[in-house]
This record gives structure tokens, C-alpha cells and sequence, in this order.
């Protein structure tokens, strides 16, 4: 098959982000597409995949001003919206892939329309069995919590298991995780790995089997939650909810050495599940990893991308745990967009059906137009 489209693999712009949007072992898929990948010199040298290596597998390496003026398909991990002063045109009928943050309007999205360029933001694939090999907010958040747990217990001064001495019995470390999707989850396995006591708890009241079946136990507060959409996300709830929330979580939050919370709403900014006063009442040598930062976060103290130390109790505010992981979430991310690519190239040309409901979903501008009115300004 003659390979007729091109897919543009560019460096990442953003600060600190380490991660490759495709990585060389799978250009052969690429290839069976009908497509071919051209690549920017040192793409992947953050994750560990060399230009060589990329060479070997019969990619093309040209400039960024290259593969921008030939690519049909840009993949990104960081997509344009994030990059507000990027200077990059968008070229009419290229389609870019990556994390564009769907939420709000944005210059970006305009020039993109403007330009009769497309994008898809792969945080908006939905959450049905069809699309799960493209759920890319599932493959970091998974990494995310168990580097959570992992930036915790060498944070931490405690050891985590429990270990049994000639100096001593060392009781294991009590780990709290808040929100038990994908991260949570995750968290709690890890935690359990390194031998914690682990509890767990979310306001969909069904994860609880989930938990306890990861040999944690389930935390439960006498509240009633407005608990999910259609979507199976959690919901925003009042005010009053939140508050209530705080009151009845203070004990199990003073009795634990680690905090990792993950409650994050789409969209939105995050819950503050934890007050400055139940940090204030946690042990001295506390930890608390919050990965839900990047959104205002779960803990009243936490500083996006900062560590601080408040009352001997340190709030860990990183935003980017998957890119410190960048070999693995590299390929995971890359076998996400694989899947994503198989759904509409075919036969060398990009053919993207706008009644399916993936297609629908994701993407947010098409021929000119932003397709979803919330990032419409
Ligand atoms: P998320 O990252 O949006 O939120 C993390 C967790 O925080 C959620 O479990 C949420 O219920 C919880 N949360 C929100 N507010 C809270 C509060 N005030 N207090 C305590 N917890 C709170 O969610 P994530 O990880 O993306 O997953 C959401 C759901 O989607 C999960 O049930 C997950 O298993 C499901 N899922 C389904 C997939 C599929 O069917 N293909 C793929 C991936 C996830």
C-alpha cells in the first residue's frame, strides 16, 4: 500500500513535559494505516526514544515548520490550547491530537477554526467499551496513582510496611485515598503493595466492592451524594455537601500518616475536601499528595507544582506525574492515539464519520466551526 497521509510528531512545547506523543514501535502500525510519521529531531529523547531509533522504523525527521506545512495529522500530548503564545500556524484540513483542555474557550481554539484546521481532544473520548483502548485521561491517570503513592512514601519518614526487627516492631503507615477512580484506585493498590493500611473513599457510593477488593477498606460517611452522570463521573455537589464532608472525614484524616487524593469533577475546578485546620490536625511527618493540583486541588493548601511544608505536614502539588514517568506513559499514551487513528484513517486517506458517537464526542472543531458551544466565546 502506497502510504499517502502524514502524521507530525512534534517536541512538546509545554515546561517540563517529557513525554512523546508516538513512540517508534509503533510506526509499523502507522504504516499499516496507509500513513507514514514524519518526526522533530529529539521528540522522544526526554522518554528515552532516540531519533535513531524512530530512523530504524522508517520515520522522517524534518523541522517543526515541516511538519507542520505537510502533516495531515498532528499528534501532541499538550496540545495547542495549552500553549496560548504558541506562534505555530494551523494549516486548513490537519487535524490535531492531543490534551487541549475542552473545558473553556480559548484564543487557540478560535486560530484553529479560523484556519479550517480540526481537533480532537482525546479527554473527551468516551467512556464506552468501543473506545476504551483510546481512553488516554484513564492510561495517566493509572500511572498518576501509583507515582502518587510512590512521591508519598519517599516523602514520607515512616516506613510504609510493617517490619518486624531486632530493634522493634514497626507498625505500617495508615494511607487514605480520596476519590477511588482510576488514580484512586490505582493508589490504593500501591499503597497495599508497599504494605500500608489503606483506606479508601468516594462519593459514588459503588466503589466501595472496588475498594475492598484491593484489600482496603471503605471509608463511609453518613452523606448522601448526588453521585454520578450519565458519563460516570462524579457530580458537583453544594456547598453544604462539602462542608459536611470535611466534618465527618477530620478523624480518618488526623489517623493517617498519607493523604493522596484524586477527586476531580470534568471540568471543574476541584472539591476542597481538606481544610487547612484538618491539615493542621494531621501528625507532624504527614504527607499529603494532591492529584488533583492542577485544578485548584483537594487540599486548601496545595500549591500547583509546589511542595510545601505546613506544621510538619508536607502538601505535594505536582501536576504532571505521568511526564516524570515519561517511557511508560509515552507508549501508553502512544497506543491510545493508535487506537484513535485506526478509527478514522483508512486506506491511507483520513475519514472521520461524524455520526459516530466517539467522533461526535471528541471532536471539538471541524471545517472551520467549534463544534461545542462552551468553547465558543
Ligand atoms: P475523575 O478523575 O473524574 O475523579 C476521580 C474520583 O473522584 C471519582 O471516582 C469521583 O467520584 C471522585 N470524587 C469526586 N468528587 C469527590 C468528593 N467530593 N469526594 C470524594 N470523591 C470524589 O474520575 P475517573 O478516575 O476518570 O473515573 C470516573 C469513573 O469512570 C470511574 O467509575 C471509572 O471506573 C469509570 N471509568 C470507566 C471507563 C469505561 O467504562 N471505559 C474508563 C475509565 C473510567
Amino acid at each position: 500500500m502506497v502510504a499517502m497521509l502524514t502524521v507530525g510528531v512534534l517536541k512538546e512545547m509545554a515546561a517540563g513535559e517529557r513525554r512523546v506523543a508516538l513512540v517508534p514501535e509503533h510506526i509499523k502500525r502507522l504504516e499499516k494505516l496507509g500513513s507514514r510519521l514524519l518526526i522533530e529531531s529529539g521528540a522522544g529523547e526526554a522518554a528515552g526514544f532516540m531519533d535513531s531509533e524512530y530512523g530504524a522504523q522508517g520515520a522522517t525527521q524534518l523541522s517543526q515548520g515541516e511538519i507542520i506545512e505537510q502533516a495531515h495529522i498532528l499528534l501532541q500530548v499538550q496540545g495547542g490550547a495549552r500553549l496560548p503564545s504558541d506562534p505555530r500556524g494551523y494549516r486548513p484540513g490537519q487535524l490535531t491530537i492531543g490534551f487541549l483542555e475542552p473545558y473553556q474557550p480559548h484564543p487557540a481554539f478560535k486560530n484553529m477554526a479560523k484556519s479550517g484546521s480540526h481537533a480532537l481532544a482525546v479527554e473527551l473520548i468516551p467512556r464506552i467499551t468501543r473506545a476504551q483502548g483510546m481512553d488516554a485521561l484513564s492510561s495517566m491517570a493509572n500511572l498518576a496513582g501509583y507515582k502518587g503513592v510512590i512521591v508519598a512514601a519517599a516523602a514520607s519518614p515512616h516506613l510504609f510496611p510493617m517490619m518486624m526487627t531486632a530493634a522493634g516492631t514497626v507498625p505500617p503507615v495508615r494511607v487514605l485515598v480520596i476519590g477511588a477512580g482510576v488514580a484512586g484506585l490505582q493508589a490504593i493498590a500501591t499503597a497495599k503493595r508497599l504494605g500500608a493500611v489503606v483506606q479508601g473513599y468516594d462519593v459514588r457510593s459503588e466503589v466501595r466492592e472496588q475498594i475492598e477488593s484491593l484489600g482496603a477498606s471503605f471509608l463511609a460517611l453518613d452523606l448522601t451524594a448526588q453521585e454520578k452522570n450519565s458519563s460516570g463521573y462524579a457530580q458537583e455537589m453544594d456547598r453544604e455537601f462539602y462542608r459536611r464532608q470535611q466534618e465527618l472525614m477530620q478523624s480518618a484524616v488526623a489517623e493517617s500518616h498519607v493523604l493522596i487524593t484524586t477527586a476531580a469533577i470534568p471540568g471543574k475546578p476541584s472539591p476542597t475536601i481538606i481544610s487547612k485546620t484538618m491539615v493542621e490536625a494531621m501528625r507532624p511527618g504527614g504527607v499529603i499528595v494532591d492529584l488533583a493540583a492542577e485544578r485548584g486541588g483537594n487540599c486548601e493548601l496545595t500549591q500547583a507544582g509546589e511542595r510545601i511544608v505546613h506544621q510538619g505536614v508536607t502538601v505535594i502539588g505536582d501536576t504532571n506525574l505521568p511526564a516524570s514517568m515519561a517511557a511508560t506513559a509515552s507508549k501508553l499514551y502512544s497506543k491510545n492515539l493508535c487506537a484513535i487513528l485506526a478509527m478514522i484513517i483508512h486506506e491511507g486517506a483520513l475519514t472521520m464519520d461524524m455520526n459516530d458517537e466517539i467522533i461526535a464526542a471528541a471532536l471539538i472543531i471541524h471545517k472551520g466551526a467549534i463544534l461545542r458551544k462552551e468553547l465558543q466565546s
